[in-house]
């Protein structure tokens, strides 16, 4: 392939989309009258791609036609390659407020105008057909299905933005760089020939090692973008990815390795994803793109089946490469060979040479769990990074989510609990009961599908924020909805511990309890909706510690959790 000296953009011209300051003026007024679309943050990643020409030749949130196009061709309706729809989702209810034809003001959360969009669609999301031919799969264990089943909206709603203002960021400015800013450094630091990694990884010893190969095989310099956006439940976060990376770049030659954070809402969508890599990639300026084995792969379902094959998103992004106009390169597994004291690609290790490796995986496995890295997987200093934000369970905070029938005794173990951890001392601790949370955090809500979803979320929520913030939180709900226990099993985890505890005590033994009488009264209908009775439960798939309280004292079953503790480190 040839490389020009200046590396075209995807479609031939850079988007921007951000208009000038006279216009900016007219579009502040003009709002003032205009429907308000909020964008979440999956929404705004997509937003600040578009504005600021990542996602060049869009100009806007995809219409109907090139939609439907996408998923079914993996061509926008002119015919040029784009392998994921980029829509706008709103509720329901919005679609009903809105017209095509009229205007709306696009805001961030706290409500700061970011653009104003002209609506030229407004259809219903086709969930089936988008999760079947976007990500292989209707399984809501995929990140990228889940999102599309449980937190987008109903219909979709497209149209050309005219932006105002970038989303803010108050973090590393000088690390969110612009296709076209990025561009200028090449020009100034005379670059031609550049080699794009996306990551949402740090950058360990074989990354290095590998990266380096590119760069001499391409005869190029290389740009690092790491996910800043959305990536896949456990991965590190950015922030701590960013300080890893500042650890590596000096064992770069100096001047060749450029770094600036990509605002990426991933979709994990594997060999699809990979191709949307690549095109971003090249609005980026590069010539060459790196992908890797399971580029862009949620891992495995509930089956611990893979979603995709693990050469399938280089085997796509090399069928596309000329089109797209950027050289793949493929990320060969690196394997350190310890005699020699030095990293080989897999397919070059002589025979009867002694090799080891260990995946990022292994070692994100490692950091959380807390055992030591070796010095040959990654750098000294990288690891010393990452225990600091992620320290061994021993020093994470977790969370303790009991969930069971009423009067299975969820709440008697819990309180139980709640004194032992007090006596230990070690953490700070609260205790989320069904009954208190409703009184301080939920009084306003009743126990329909919608309301206890609420509810749950919310207790969630401030678990989360205690277990990132190194305590222990104790929740008691009912929960009776898988769906929603997975959902902040997933927020959770990101900070620390989530056991889920099934109180597996049967109906019949709750029933007999009846402390509170609900049974009998749901049994003679004065309540209706009542969880076992006529209500569902979904039973716990895999919970970490599961006890049916007939015939065993709370100090039993708490017992059995702490040791559960115990034997995962955590107290
Ligand atoms: S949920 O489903 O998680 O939001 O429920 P939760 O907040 O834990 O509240 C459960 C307690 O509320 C009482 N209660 C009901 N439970 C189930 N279904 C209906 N319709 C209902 N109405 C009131 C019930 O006594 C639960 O108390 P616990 O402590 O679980 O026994």
């Amino acid at each position: 392939m040839k490389h020009s000296e200046k590396i075209e953009p995807y479609g031939g011209d850079l988007v921007n989309l951000l208009v000038g300051e006279e216009k900016i003026n007219l579009l502040k007024e003009l709002a003032f009258n205009l429907p308000d679309i909020t964008l979440n943050d999956h929404q705004l990643c997509d937003f600040e791609l578009l504005a600021s020409g990542a996602f060049s030749p869009l100009k806007g949130f995809m219409i109907r036609e090139d939609y439907e196009s996408v998923i079914d061709r993996m061509r926008l309706q002119n015919g040029m390659l784009w392998p994921i729809p980029i829509c706008l989702d709103i509720s329901d209810i919005q679609a009903q407020t809105l017209e095509v034809g009229q205007s709306a003001a696009i805001r961030d959360p706290e409500g700061v105008l970011l653009a104003v969009m002209n609506i030229e669609d407004i259809w219903p999301v086709e969930y089936e057909k988008e999760a079947v031919n976007i990500y292989g799969t209707k399984d809501r264990s995929h990140p990228g299905v889940q999102y599309l089943r449980n937190s987008s909206g109903e219909f979709y709603i497209g149209g050309k933005l005219e932006v105002v203002s970038l989303p803010f960021h108050f973090d590393f400015k000088q690390l969110r760089m612009s296709p076209a800013e990025v561009r200028n450094i090449y020009k100034k630091l005379g670059w031609q020939r550049v080699v794009g990694f996306q990551t949402e990884n740090p950058l360990h010893r074989p990354q290095f090692e590998m990266t380096v190969r590119a760069m001499r095989q391409a005869k190029a310099n290389l740009l690092v973008l790491p996910i800043a956006g959305m990536t896949k439940p456990g991965d590190f976060d950015y922030y701590t990815r960013v300080r890893c990376y500042r650890k590596v770049t000096c064992h770069y030659p100096p001047d060749s390795f450029l770094l600036t954070l990509l605002p990426l809402a991933m979709r994990m969508a594997g060999p699809r994803e990979a191709l949307l890599h690549a095109i971003i990639s090249k609005n980026y300026g590069c010539t060459h793109f790196i992908v890797g084995h399971d580029h862009a792969s949620p891992g495995e379902d509930a089956k611990g089946n893979s979603f995709y094959q693990s050469d399938a998103a280089r085997l796509l992004a090399q069928d596309f490469s000329m089109e797209i106009g950027v050289e793949i390169i493929p990320f060969e597994e690196m394997v350190y060979l310890p005699d020699e004291d030095e990293y080989r690609s897999a397919g070059q290790v002589p025979d009867n040479t002694r090799s080891i490796s260990m995946s990022g995986s292994d070692i994100r496995k490692r950091v959380r769990t807390g055992r030591s890295i070796p010095k040959w997987a990654t750098f000294p200093k990288v690891v010393e990074e990452l225990k600091k934000a992620y320290p061994s369970p021993s020093k994470q905070g977790f969370t303790i989510f009991l969930t069971g029938l009423s009067g299975a005794g969820k709440s008697t173990i819990a309180k139980v609990l709640y004194s032992r951890f007090l006596e230990l001392g070690d953490r700070p601790v609260s205790l989320l009961d069904g009954d208190i949370v409703r009184r301080n955090l939920s009084s306003e809500l009743n126990f329909s599908k919608e309301h206890r979803d609420i509810n749950v979320r919310r207790i969630g929520f401030v678990a989360s924020e205690i277990t990132k913030n190194r305590g222990i939180a104790i929740c008691a709900p009912i929960a009776p909805y898988v769906d929603t226990r997975f959902e902040i099993r997933k927020i959770i985890e990101v900070y620390g511990g989530f056991v889920e505890v099934f109180v597996s005590t049967p109906i019949e033994e709750c029933e007999k309890r009846d402390r509170k009488g609900m049974y009998a009264k749901a049994r003679a209908g004065l309540i209706k909706g009542f969880t076992g009775v006529d209500d569902p439960y979904d039973i716990p798939c895999s919970p970490e510690v599961s006890i049916d309280t007939t015939g065993v004292t709370p100090d039993e079953a708490a017992q059995e959790i702490l040791l559960f503790l115990g034997q995962k480190g955590f107290v």
